[in-house]
Formats: structure tokens, sequence, C-alpha cells
């Protein structure tokens, strides 16, 4: 996701009141020991995660961003809807937040539109790639799924092998999916692929 430098988004990093900073892990946990707790990496702008808090009101959310811009955009919205206290945001990289956290967190995480990163070369910093994958059987709980997303044919294929070579098991799959509104919500890069008639590719796993 390309979103220019914004001066006021990364201000506004210091100003909400829901962020956690990565060296107040035991709030972290605290909040994840809560209720039953779903993290997404990369929220985008918000519109997913907002929806599922309000849809499941007792659950807990996390988002995890690594763009401060980005981030601070998403937390803006976040904190508008003053009604939402379910969601909270670590505005930096996955791998330092997943390095805190203790074995078996979470019900599910959501992979939604990630970047593919095409090239090789950037295979790693594909959220499907090996280290991810080891890291997210990690962190959920024995029953926690992976939700994942994309409207790309190629890091579709990528991403399948590499759940099945990683020891994921593949419990749902729809190679164009409409967004069940029961369970799911569409996010700002489903809304925008849908409306260029691009299929939207959905697999459900279990580790
Ligand atoms: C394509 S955007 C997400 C779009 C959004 N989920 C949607 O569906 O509308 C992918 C996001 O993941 C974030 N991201 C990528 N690698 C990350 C990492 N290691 N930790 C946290 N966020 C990451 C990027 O900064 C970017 O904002």
């Amino acid at each position: 996701m390309r979103t220019k430098f914004k001066q006021w988004a990364v201000d506004y990093l210091n100003e909400s009141r829901n962020i956690f900073k990565l060296e107040d892990i035991d709030s972290i946990k605290a909040f994840l020991n809560e209720k039953a707790c779903f993290l997404e990496i990369g929220p985008g702008k918000g519109k997913f995660i907002l929806g599922m808090a309000e849809k499941f009101p007792n659950y807990n959310f996390l988002v995890v961003e690594i763009s401060p811009t980005i981030a601070g955009i998403c937390l803006k919205k976040i904190d508008e809807n003053k009604e939402i206290n379910n969601v909270k945001m670590v505005a930096d990289d996955f791998f330092k937040l997943s390095s805190l956290l203790d074995k078996d967190t979470f019900d599910g995480i959501f992979l939604n539109f990630s970047d593919p990163w095409p090239k090789k070369r950037h295979e790693k910093r594909r959220l499907t790639s090996k280290l991810f994958l080891e890291s997210y059987k990690n962190i959920l709980k024995p029953d926690g799924k992976i939700y994942f997303k994309t409207d790309n044919d190629d890091f579709f294929t990528y991403s399948r092998e590499s759940f099945i070579e990683n020891g994921f098991k593949i419990i749902y799959e729809n190679l164009d999916y409409q967004v069940d509104a029961s369970v799911d919500e569409e996010t700002e890069f489903e809304e925008k692929f849908k409306s260029q008639n691009i299929k939207i590719k959905k697999l459900i796993l279990t580790k």
C-alpha cells in the first residue's frame, strides 16, 4: 500500500487512546487475555477491523501496522468511533510484536490483501512466507485459524503452496468470494478490486 508520508498521522500516534507501545507488553497481554482475540496484520485504513469490532463486541482485536502514516490514519478512524473499545493498535513490525507474545495467544489472524511483493528477492517480506507462517503457528491457539483474502492470482498460488508446505490445513477455499456479512467485513482494497470485477480469492486454514 503506497501512502504519502503525512506528518499529522505520525504525530497522532502520540495522542491516540488506542495505541500500545511494545514496551507496554504487559498491557498488550492483558488486553489479549480478556476475551477471545484476533490479530490483523496490515489493517490499511481500518474499515475491516472497525466493522468486525462492531459486529463482535465480545472479542478483542489487535492490529499491527508497520507504516507510521498508515497506522496514524487507521488509529484516528478507530478513535473517532467512540463506542468501539475492543480494538487496539501496535504501530510496529509484526515480528517485533510476535517475539514478545505468548504461545497460543490468538483465536484468529487476518491477512487481508497483503502486499504480494512479486519479486523473488522480496519473498521474505511476503506475509505468507515461511518465517511468518512459523510465527503464526506459535501465536495461534491449537484450534486458531488464519483468514486469508487476496485479489492477486500469483500471490494466491504462492501463499496456498506455502501454507501447505508449512503444515497448515485448508478448511475453506473460494476463488470467487463474496463477503459473508454475518462473519466477515469488506476491506478498502476488497471494495476497490470488486468494483474492477477482479475475483477475490479466500482461504481459511488451521495449523
Ligand atoms: C496492502 S496493505 C493492506 C490493505 C488492507 N488490509 C485492505 O485490505 O484494504 C498491506 C499493509 O501491511 C503492512 N505491513 C506489511 N508488512 C508488515 C509487517 N511486517 N508488520 C506490520 N505491518 C505490515 C503495510 O505497511 C501495509 O499497510
